[in-house]
């Protein structure tokens, strides 16, 4: 029965204090369509009772739409009220054709990839029966260490925010209720990107000076493009785990930012309240979770066990548990599930969607934006005459590049460099070698001499390196960043035995690459479903590199964290990158740069930055700064340029970063073609916290430039009024 126009304070009216909390517990697929008698996993321990599981409020991670129809069909059938569930999962990058790594998505500085993108997900995930999806992640980072970097857009707040907004907008579209849409939940609020050394789960401790300006903008700018559902994270931040912490949650969330929407916990994140040593029982961090505004608790057994007690008690007023069943409902609401409780879900349509050519062409095009040519001494691109090439490597036929976090895909239906290459060069002679495992703690040498060799008898070579995918994502922080096991070593011999040698890498973060002697440097990250295919491209041409970085790439693992716009210190270094400087700050033996910087990211034409004009030397609110920069493609390749716009806060109450970024734009450029790029630069734009954490603007000078990092194309200076 349809019931489009359902009553939603009725239909609470009607319902008995368990089914209310029922709508406010999570629990995995593995649950449903089951009896109590059944089940298996944390629900067994619980001791759910049928009556429990038939009113539950949704579920997460279940496998398609068949099943998706199935759970549903069943609880429709049991469910007293006729509440259908709601269906939750990591829709991350891609459903079944899977896109790059965030991480390497962010680097094609292109909203527009990104929505693109985000879109074929939706379309993807809806068929398959999903309702939610717990993205985007917008965790601001800049720790190389931790393994979680991969989910993010990096080290900079103005660009997180950008895509994370986008992200929203293309899952939610205009209309909820529309088949091929999907709520949103934006995660992991908050700072949980800061985790001391890099260790995920870590504490974090950050003044609200630099959580305000650094780490919270993203989560804001989710809000306001009307993300409904939020995450608190895991973390616990100035020693407050996020699911109770009441700054955050009440304070800066419901008051400040007025969010309205649903509030999920992590997994189990209000058990680890125990855990965590903040709650005595789980009594107390049910309490603690709920009266924090935590509507939905996620697999544990807070509610379940005390919530009614507490409501029965007088703890908690049941009005606040019935406001918290209303979020949920509402949701449900908009998301048309009472209308049809299957939504979008079909199996055939699944099927159909699942890697056809038009989403595999999006999945090549993403993973060639997000590509980035960290380096390219001649080498690149080879020549697609060559008689005999080496495709070397344990990434060489190994299709485990779709990265953590993919959802429904698939290794087997990725694309390998070699099959990529070998569909590219259809006339010539591709010989692949292994060489060595890519495990952190495996020295085997036994494959160097048979990569050697076919180095050695190649026209080129491809050498294809990384870190396994279980190497990042949740869980998995390293210690040592550099490429694991001894793939430093053949990288050396195998440039030794042929110079005419390009390094394709398959990474989840910035990994230091101080030692790696190869002329040419690609970074694929995990490019998903296409990588093979788009890695040939780029390598042999057919496309050309664009993507630019968007976290540092350390010399050394000891100068995480690292990021580019950084405090200015009261010491800064002044001697050259590789000389050590007494009393200032930095380090013996290294330099105060990353090796590679937030920005960069080469081409194979060559882009000329002609001019910089400013609209005025002065500006004020009431007339905002207009910047126009002029660029020409001066080399011989058709290619595209993200042209960055940078500012530095000479003088002002707090100290300022030493550049942030305004402003991007990436445009396309043919040879010989020139284009101007117009950024208007506004006094909001030039606001930070001061002391007192308002937000405000001081006048005075700003310095402005083009390029990234230490590379300033074109720089100017203005007054602020
Ligand atoms: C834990 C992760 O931290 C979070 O990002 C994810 O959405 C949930 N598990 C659900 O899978």
């Amino acid at each position: 029965m349809a019931r489009k126009n359902v009553n939603l304070k009725k239909l609470i009216s009607q319902m008995t204090l368990e089914q209310k909390v029922s709508q406010l517990i999570q629990l995995n697929a593995m649950n449903f369509a089951k009896s109590a008698t059944e089940i298996t996993g944390p629900a067994q321990q619980w001791g759910l009772s049928d009556e429990w599981l038939n009113t539950m409020g949704s579920t997460l991670n279940f496998a398609d739409a068949e099943e998706m129809i199935k759970i549903q069909k069943n609880h429709m059938e049991k469910d007293p009220n006729g509440i259908p569930m709601m269906f939750m999962m990591d829709v991350i990058h891609g459903y079944r054709t899977i896109y790059p790594i965030p991480l390497g998505l962010a680097a094609s500085f292109d909203p527009e990839l990104v929505y693109e993108c985000t879109r074929m997900a939706a379309k993807e995930a809806a068929a398959g029966g999903v309702n939610v999806t717990f993205t985007p992640m917008v965790d601001y980072v800049r720790d190389a260490r931790w393994g979680r970097v991969l989910e993010t857009a990096g080290e900079d707040p103005y660009l997180t925010s950008v895509i994370g907004a986008t992200q929203v907008r293309a899952f939610q579209g205009d209309d909820l209720s529309d088949k091929e849409n999907l709520a949103a939940c934006v995660k992991h609020y908050a700072a949980y990107g800061g985790a001391e050394a890099g260790r995920d789960y870590n504490t974090v401790e950050l003044s609200e000076r630099i959580l305000r300006e650094y780490y919270l903008p993203s989560y804001k700018a989710c809000i306001d493009a009307g993300v409904k559902m939020i995450m608190p994270s895991f973390n616990s931040l100035n020693g407050v785990p996020s699911a109770a912490n009441s700054w955050l949650m009440k304070q800066v969330l419901k008051k400040e930012w007025k969010f309205r929407g649903t509030v999920i916990t992590d997994y189990n994140a209000i058990g680890e309240l125990k855990t965590h040593g903040i709650a005595e029982n789980m009594r107390e961090a049910a309490k603690m979770a709920f009266e924090n505004g935590c509507d939905i608790e996620m697999m544990s057994n807070g509610y379940h066990d005390h919530l009614c007690e507490l409501v029965r008690d007088g703890t908690i007023d049941e009005k606040k548990v019935d406001e918290a069943v209303m979020r949920v409902l509402k949701l449900k609401k908009e998301l048309g599930l009472f209308d049809d409780p299957y939504r979008g879900a079909s199996p055939e349509r699944e099927k159909a969607l699942a890697l056809c050519p038009e989403h595999r062409a999006i999945a090549r095009r993403a993973a060639n934006e997000s590509a980035v040519l960290l380096k390219n001494e001649g080498v690149l691109p080879f020549s697609k005459d060559l008689k005999k090439v080496a495709v070397i490597g344990h990434f060489a036929e190994c299709n485990e590049i779709k990265g953590f976090w993919s959802c429904h895909g698939k290794d087997s239906e990725c694309v390998t460099v070699a099959d990529g290459i070998r569909a590219k060069l259809p006339g010539a002679e591709i010989i692949t070698a292994y060489g060595c495992s890519p495990l952190w703690n495996d020295k085997n040498t036994d494959g160097f001499s048979e990569a050697v060799a076919a180095a050695k008898e190649a026209d080129a070579v491809v050498l294809c390196l990384g870190e396994p995918q279980t190497y990042s994502g949740e869980g998995n922080s390293r210690a040592d960043i550099r490429l694991p096991g001894m793939q430093e070593e053949l990288a050396r011999a195998v440039v030794a035995a042929n110079p005419n040698c390009a390094l394709v890498l398959f990474n989840g973060r910035p990994l230091v690459l101080t030692d790696i002697n190869c002329p040419a440097i690609l970074d694929m990250w995990f490019p998903g479903s296409e990588g093979g295919n788009s890695a040939a491209d780029l390598l042999f041409g057919d496309a050309v590199p664009c993507g630019k970085i968007t976290m540092s790439f350390p010399k050394a693992v000891g100068q995480c964290p690292i990021y580019y716009n950084h405090p200015s210190t009261g010491r800064p270094k002044w001697t050259a990158e590789d000389v050590h400087q007494a009393y200032a700050s930095n380090y013996i033996g290294c330099g105060n740069l990353p090796l590679y910087s937030f920005g960069h990211g080469l081409s194979y034409t060559k882009f000329e930055y002609e001019s910089m004009e400013l609209s005025d030397t002065k500006m004020s609110a009431e007339k905002p700064l207009t910047v126009k920069i002029t660029v020409k493609n001066v080399g011989n390749y058709a290619a595209k340029e993200t042209v960055q716009l940078y500012f530095r806060d000479i003088y002002a109450s707090t100290v300022r970063p030493v550049q942030q970024l305004a402003a991007f734009e990436k445009i396309a450029l043919a040879p010989g073609e020139k284009k101007t790029v117009t950024f208007t630069v506004t006094e909001e734009m030039l606001r930070f916290y001061n002391a007192e954490c308002k937000h405000v603007s001081e006048a005075g000078e700003f310095v402005i430039f083009t390029g990234y990092a230490d590379h300033r194309y074109k720089e100017a200076r203005f007054f602020l009024k």
